[in-house]
C-alpha cells in the first residue's frame, strides 16, 4: 500500500534551512500554482483556464469594449469558484514568513484574495483583485463580493458608468507605483521565493532575475521546470502545500 506521507516527502537542498534563518529581508513572488491547491484553476498547464478560454476575448481591454457581458459573465463565473475556497497550507506558511522575517513583502500575480485571508498584509498585489470593481468613468474603486453579481454587466452607482474588474488584462500596463514598489523590494532582498508561477508573464517574470542581479539567493518552488529554473540557486520540485511547510520544518530544525 502506498504511504503517502513518505511520497509526499521532498528532499530539500542543505542547509536551506540556514539560508533561511539568516535571511534579513525577504520577498516571495506567487503565481496561480499557491492556489491551486485551494481549488483556483491556474492558467496555463492541462487544465489552464487559457486552454479552454480565448485571452482576446475575455481578458484584455478591447474584449470589454467589444462585449462587456460576456467579460462579466466570465468573471462572475470565476468569483463565484473562488467564492468557495479557502486558504490552502501554502498560503498559511507565506503569512507566517510576514511575522518571521525582519523585512518582508509578499508579490502576487494572483488576484483571488486568498492571500490576504490568510493574513498576509504586507503585499503586492501585481495584476490586482478580483473581489475590487472599477468605474470606468470616474475610475472609483469598490470592494464588492456579491456572488452572483445581481447585475450583468454592473453599473457605478454614483454615475451609472460600466465597472470593471479591477484587474490587469493582457496589454494593460501594472500599476506603476506598485510596480516600482516591487522593484525596490526586489532589489534589496537577500532571499526570494518563486512559488508556483509559469515564470512567462512579464514584468512579474523579470523581478527573480533581478533578485538575482543584486546577489539574492532565489528559490523555486514549483511542480515542474520552468524557464526561470535554471537561472536559481534551489528549484525545488513539489507541490506549493507540501513544499513550503517542509522548509519551515528545516528552518526551525537547523
Ligand atoms: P500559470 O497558470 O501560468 O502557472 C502556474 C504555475 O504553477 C505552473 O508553473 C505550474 O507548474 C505551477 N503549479 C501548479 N500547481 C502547483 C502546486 N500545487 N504547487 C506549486 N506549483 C504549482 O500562472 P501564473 O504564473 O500565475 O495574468 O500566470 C501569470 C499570469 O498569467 C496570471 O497572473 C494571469 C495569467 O494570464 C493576468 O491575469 C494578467
Amino acid at each position: 500500500m502506498k504511504n503517502n506521507s513518505q511520497s509526499d516527502a521532498i528532499p530539500l537542498p542543505p542547509h536551506i534551512g540556514d539560508a533561511l534563518a539568516t535571511a534579513r529581508s525577504v520577498v516571495v513572488l506567487t503565481g496561480a500554482g499557491v492556489s491551486a491547491e485551494s481549488g483556483v484553476p491556474t492558467f496555463r498547464g492541462k487544465d489552464g483556464l487559457w486552454r479552454h478560454y480565448r485571452v482576446e476575448e475575455l481578458a484584455t481591454p478591447q474584449a470589454f469594449a467589444r462585449n462587456p457581458l460576456l467579460v462579466w459573465e466570465w468573471y462572475d463565473w470565476r468569483r463565484g469558484l473562488i467564492a468557495d475556497c479557502k486558504p490552502n497550507p501554502a498560503h498559511k506558511v507565506i503569512a507566517g514568513m510576514e511575522q518571521h522575517f525582519e523585512e518582508f513583502l509578499l508579490i502576487t500575480q494572483n488576484v483571488d484574495g486568498l492571500h490576504r485571508q490568510a493574513g498576509n498584509r504586507q503585499m503586492l498585489e501585481l495584476h490586482g483583485n478580483i473581489w475590487r470593481l472599477r468605474c470606468t468613468r470616474e475610475g472609483t474603486k469598490i470592494e464588492n463580493i456579491e456572488v452572483p453579481l445581481s447585475r450583468l454587466p454592473p453599473r457605478c452607482d454614483r454615475c451609472g458608468g460600466l465597472l470593471r474588474p479591477d484587474v490587469i488584462w493582457f496589454g494593460e500596463p501594472l500599476d506603476p507605483e506598485t510596480l516600482a514598489k516591487a522593484w525596490r523590494a526586489v532589489e534589496k532582498c537577500d532571499l526570494m521565493l518563486v512559488v508556483g508561477t509559469s515564470a512567462v508573464v512579464e514584468p512579474a517574470a523579470s523581478l527573480p532575475i533581478i533578485a538575482k542581479q543584486h546577489n539574492a539567493m532565489i528559490i523555486e518552488i514549483n511542480i515542474e521546470p520552468t524557464p526561470l529554473s535554471r537561472l536559481v540557486d534551489h528549484s525545488i520540485t513539489g507541490r506549493a502545500s507540501v513544499v513550503l511547510p517542509e522548509l519551515v520544518k528545516a528552518l526551525v530544525k537547523e
